[in-house]
């Protein structure tokens, strides 16, 4: 058996660096250990796995609750952000009832209402842009999917109510944007309340705001029962445990914060990084365009969802940033072997999805925005991998996929948009994913329709 490859610096600077440098930190262990390496940034237990090689994902993954496990308390990392009892923190047949109940919420015709909303959120969205002047890509694509995940979890589209959640959710959001911040969640000894002005305070504050909000939202609804509404909280509010005991209050709003904040931030940041590289590479947007003008005016979304090339240039976007970096961890039930390693039980694994993206015997020249890959050979799923897998693969992949198509879509055919400046955009740590730094800079040039017009005079 071989000996399992350890990287030897000391816990606290692998940690630091995990912190501070993620991409380097992952790209510099793959260097020297392409396949799976030894790291020591976890909290729980001594050391932990990163796997990046896609037959042993498969094994891990597919195995999920038989020789692996998916334990919920390993990802005590998101408490801070929501709570104790939320679908992450779950594991067993609890998880496994709650994830069938709300399943459908993310599938089938609930698109339908999804895409009407998404297209109308667009519009509005770029009337609310200034010709010739620089906009934050993702704060455009938070404000969108955040209207829309409102509407999912709580049935809401408008109201004084659905403005606040909106407003301290991003608020409470932009607070990880940085390194610096973010090492909040990873180093406990940093989470004091020294007062509304330090950090962690306010972060406190603004959380404390939110939950009022969803506190009276549940209580409202608790009020005024209507057995037709089909949004999360209302599923949620059915459900009955063994005792015929329903959610208590505080298990409610955890779930309303999981999906508040797993369900937008994610496809926003990816939407941001599809913006740019579709106008880092003009060709991208220029083949794009050719394929959304094919299906004439107004076309049905699930068109534009099934569009090759645009399903591509998605891919590819999650590919090279696959936003969430790591599945969550899982465990060893029993001994053993993976990729000629024997494993103990109680190893801990996280599947590394960045690693795997940026593999040269997958994806040669990894650092290349090229959608044609896509094209031109069909990856497995434990290959291409944005959404994790197994027990606790993304709930919301297809509606995170059906957003960013309908949203790139109808941005490109309405608007033309240019980046503000020519220097490329870095990844950066915001909590446990990885983000655009800056946000990507754009200008809005023109409605589409105008620019088509002056290209005919
Ligand atoms: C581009 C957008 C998104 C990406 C890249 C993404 C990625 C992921 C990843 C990698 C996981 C962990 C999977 C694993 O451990 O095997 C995950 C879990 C999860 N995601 Fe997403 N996600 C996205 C959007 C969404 C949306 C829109 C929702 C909700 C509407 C959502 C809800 C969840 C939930 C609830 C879990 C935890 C599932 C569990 O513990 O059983 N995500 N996501």
């Amino acid at each position: 058996m071989k000996r399992i490859n350890e990287l030897r610096t000391p816990a606290f600077f692998q940690k630091l660096q995990w912190v501070a440098d993620p991409v380097g930190y992952m790209e510099g262990a793959a260097q020297r250990y392409p396949d799976l390496f030894e790291s020591k940034v976890a909290d729980f237990g001594d050391s932990v796995l990163f796997v990046q090689h896609p037959q042993a994902l498969e094994q891990i993954l597919t195995n999920d609750r038989k020789i692996f496990s998916a334990p919920g308390h390993l990802n005590e990392i998101v408490t801070p952000l929501v709570g104790d009892y939320s679908i992450m923190l779950l594991d067993g047949e609890r998880h496994r009832r709650e994830r069938k109940l709300l399943m459908p919420s993310f599938h089938g015709d609930r698109m339908h209402t999804y895409g009407k909303l998404i297209e109308q959120l667009v519009e509005r969205t770029l009337i609310d842009l200034t010709p010739g002047k620089t906009f934050t890509a993702l704060s455009v694509t938070q404000n969108i999917t955040l209207q829309v995940i409102i509407k999912v979890v709580f049935g809401l589209e408008e109201g004084e109510r659905c403005q606040k959640i909106i407003q301290l959710t991003r608020s409470f959001l932009n607070f990880l944007n940085t390194p610096l911040t973010a090492s909040f969640l990873f180093f406990n000894s940093l989470q004091k309340d020294l007062g509304p002005w330090s950090p962690w305070g306010f972060f406190l504050r603004t959380r404390n705001q939110l939950d009022d909000l969803l506190y009276a939202e549940i209580r409202d609804r608790r009020q005024n029962i209507d057995p037709e509404r089909v949004d999360i909280l209302s599923l949620l509010m059915s459900v009955r445990d063994d005792a015929g005991e329903a959610l208590t209050d505080q298990e409610l709003r955890d779930e309303l914060m999981t999906f508040l904040l797993a369900g937008h931030d994610t496809t926003a940041l990816a939407l941001a990084w599809g913006l740019y590289w579709i106008h880092h590479h003009p060709e991208v947007r220029e083949k794009l365009l050719q394929e959304l003008d094919s299906l004439g005016q107004n076309p049905d979304p699930m068109r534009i969802f099934r569009l090759p090339y645009l399903t591509a240039v998605c891919n590819e976007t999650l590919r090279i940033h696959p936003i969430g970096m790591l599945t969550f961890p899982r465990v060893a039930q029993e001994p053993v072997e993976l990729l000629g390693h024997k494993l103990e039980p109680g190893t801990c694994l996280l599947g590394c999805l960045y690693l795997i993206h940026q593999r040269e015997d997958l994806y040669p020249e990894p650092k290349k925005f090229n959608p044609e890959r896509f094209l031109e050979r069909q990856f497995s799923p434990h290959e291409f991998i944005p959404f994790g897998s197994g027990v606790r693969r993304c709930m919301g992949e297809a509606l995170a996929q059906f957003e960013m198509k309908l949203v790139i879509a109808k941005i490109l055919s309405k608007a033309e948009l240019a980046l503000a400046n020519n220097r490329s955009v870095k990844p950066q740590r915001r909590g446990v994913v990885l983000a655009p730094a800056g946000g990507v800079k754009m200008v809005f040039l023109q409605t589409r329709h105008s620019a088509k017009a002056e290209e005919r005079a």
